[in-house]
């Protein structure tokens, strides 16, 4: 994150600012982590704070198939049913006390209002787009798209497509960009591999001085709770500060490629309490003249693995589509299918894209992935003729 302004603000914070009329605006600190995390200020035409009414909860807690998971699994993310509200399209297939993720397909633009007021969002477009419409100004997204939407951040989300698909995670702890790859004021170090350029601040929006009814659903500890607002949530004029919805696209990361394999950790994008996310994207393969690009096998005993295929050409796979999930539970030995690494010797290239969730503790499985799940997937590794004919998930 960095320093960002829009709209006006005064000069010295905590002061009296008034519009030219002479009314007052109202002061909100929006942060994160206390008053220690990074936070910015806003500045609104009305108090933010004028409940009407808050009406009975919907539980949207997810209801759990798996709760202690050890087998390799693949979901078919083609199948996961479109809704056409946006919340109800939220399906969320795997989740810990750290996140949930999932997949959601929504039809239509929201006419509500929506915060999740303990959880930091990430929505990655597989397809669609639209703009992402907040109390700090509008993000214009298209597919691959990471948008990363702050805990308590009023938003809509406005379609202009039907035929939409995001990966969506929320996160109990906020989600940062690396700090490996900063230097101490904050600042990209050259060898990350994205700059401060590639990441999208909201573009500034005139403020909403409208007073009436205004729903904003609230989602809190799997409840959603309908709050009437007497005045309208999109009424900031102004606001600076590091904490603000921004996007990131997935063509935008630059991979660090070697003469032999390089762990995952180089493709890492992103970073909260106990779990990574990376961008798996087109880049050069190994060029080691004897290299094998493939990845060698691995058990990585300390986390599961989570992959989303969004981009590439899966054709020559048979059974690796795009929207496909794989789950590689931590202490269990996984690698290249049967004869994946000998195929990848010589080549040079790959133009596939995906992202990849690593969470530090055994992720649970609800009956939506059960639903789709591709049962024929933890055996995919045996030496069958059949599996050698089917080259699958490679990492
Ligand atoms: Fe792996």
């Amino acid at each position: 994150m960095r320093y960002t302004t829009l709209g006006k603000i005064p000069q010295k914070r905590h002061t009296i600012f008034k519009s030219e009329e002479g009314n007052f605006y109202y002061e909100q600190l929006f942060g994160t982590e206390g008053f220690h995390g990074i936070s910015s200020l806003l500045y609104h035409i009305h108090r933010p704070t004028q409940i009407k009414s808050i009406g009975t909860p919907k539980d949207v807690t997810p209801k759990i198939a798996v709760d202690r998971n050890i087998t390799p699994r693949m979901f078919k993310g083609v199948q996961v049913t479109p809704e056409n509200d946006y919340l109800e399209s939220r399906k969320v297939l795997l989740l810990n006390n750290d996140l949930k993720m999932g997949l959601a397909k929504p039809k239509k633009s929201t006419e509500y209002f929506y915060k999740n007021a303990e959880c930091d969002e990430l929505l990655f477009v597989h397809e669609g787009k639209g703009t992402l419409k907040t109390f700090v100004g509008n993000l214009d997204f298209e597919n691959g798209d990471y948008l990363i939407i702050p805990r308590g951040t009023i938003y809509q989300v406005e379609l202009e497509t039907t035929e939409n698909v995001f990966f969506f995670l929320e996160a109990h702890s906020p989600i940062y960009t690396p700090k490996r790859y900063r230097n101490e004021f904050g600042q990209l170090l050259e060898h990350s591999p994205f700059c401060e350029r590639d990441i999208i601040a909201p573009t500034f929006v005139e403020p909403k001085d409208e007073k009436g009814e205004f729903l904003i659903k609230v989602k809190k500890e799997n409840l959603i709770w309908d709050f009437i607002y007497a005045t309208h949530p999109f009424d900031v004029v102004g606001w600076d500060g590091y904490f603000y919805p921004y996007k990131f696209n997935i063509k935008n990361f630059e991979p660090i490629t070697g003469r032999v394999h390089l762990p995952p950790p180089i493709h890492q994008n992103f970073e909260a309490h106990n779990f990574v996310i990376c961008s798996f994207v087109a880049r050069m393969y190994d060029y080691h003249p004897q290299a094998i690009p493939a990845p060698y096998n691995h058990s990585n005993i300390d986390s599961d693995e989570v992959l989303f295929y969004t981009e590439g050409d899966f054709m020559s796979r048979n059974h690796i589509d795009l929207m496909d999930f794989t789950l590689h539970p931590g202490g269990i030995v996984h690698g290249p299918h049967p004869g994946a690494m000998e195929r990848s010797i010589g080549k040079k290239f790959t133009e596939e894209y995906a992202v990849m969730v690593d969470p530090f503790r055994p992720l649970k499985i609800t009956e939506e992935a059960m639903k789709v799940e591709d049962k024929s997937y933890a055996t995919s590794w045996l030496d069958t003729e059949e599996n050698y004919l089917h080259d699958r998930s490679q990492e």
